[in-house]
């Protein structure tokens, strides 16, 4: 039921660690499943040159943040807010539709980690934290 680039990255994740003195550092919840993932970046001249994640969380959480990692990694941050959950789950071939949400918790992150990244900076944003999917495990954020 898991994609060979799900088992891939879920047996030999990318990018998991942290990194000391981290540019921007972001932490979420899911609300759905209480796990936790943090991210950590490596900002130089508006590119993100280094990322890391930790995650207390299941398979998918693993698979999907270790793909959002090195989906961002030496890209312009503006590209990087751009990282949808959708277009991870497309990179992973898929998750089953219970999964889903999983993924979110990736997106949040990447972009919690870029808007800590703007608030050090004094740089004003209106960056979003929360998934406008319609999944029903989503809908839980708003409760
Ligand atoms: Fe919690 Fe997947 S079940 S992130």
């Amino acid at each position: 039921m898991y994609s060979e680039k799900v088992m891939d990255h879920f047996s030999a994740p990318r990018n998991v660690g942290e990194i000391e003195n981290a540019d921007g550092v972001g932490e979420v919840g899911n609300a759905v499943c209480g796990d936790i993932m943090k991210i950590f970046l490596k900002i130089e001249n508006g590119v993100i040159v280094d990322v890391k994640f930790k995650t207390f969380g299941c398979g998918a959480a693993i698979a999907t943040s270790s793909m959002a990692t090195e989906m961002i990694k030496g890209k312009k941050i503006e590209e990087a807010l751009e990282l949808t959950n959708k277009a991870v789950v497309e990179a992973l071939d898929g998750l089953p539709p219970a999964k889903i949400h999983c993924s979110v918790l990736a997106e949040e992150a990447v972009k919690s980690a870029i808007a800590d990244y703007y608030d050090k900076n004094g740089i004003e944003h209106n960056i979003n934290i929360g998934c406008d999917c319609n999944c029903e495990g989503c809908h839980k954020h708003d409760h």
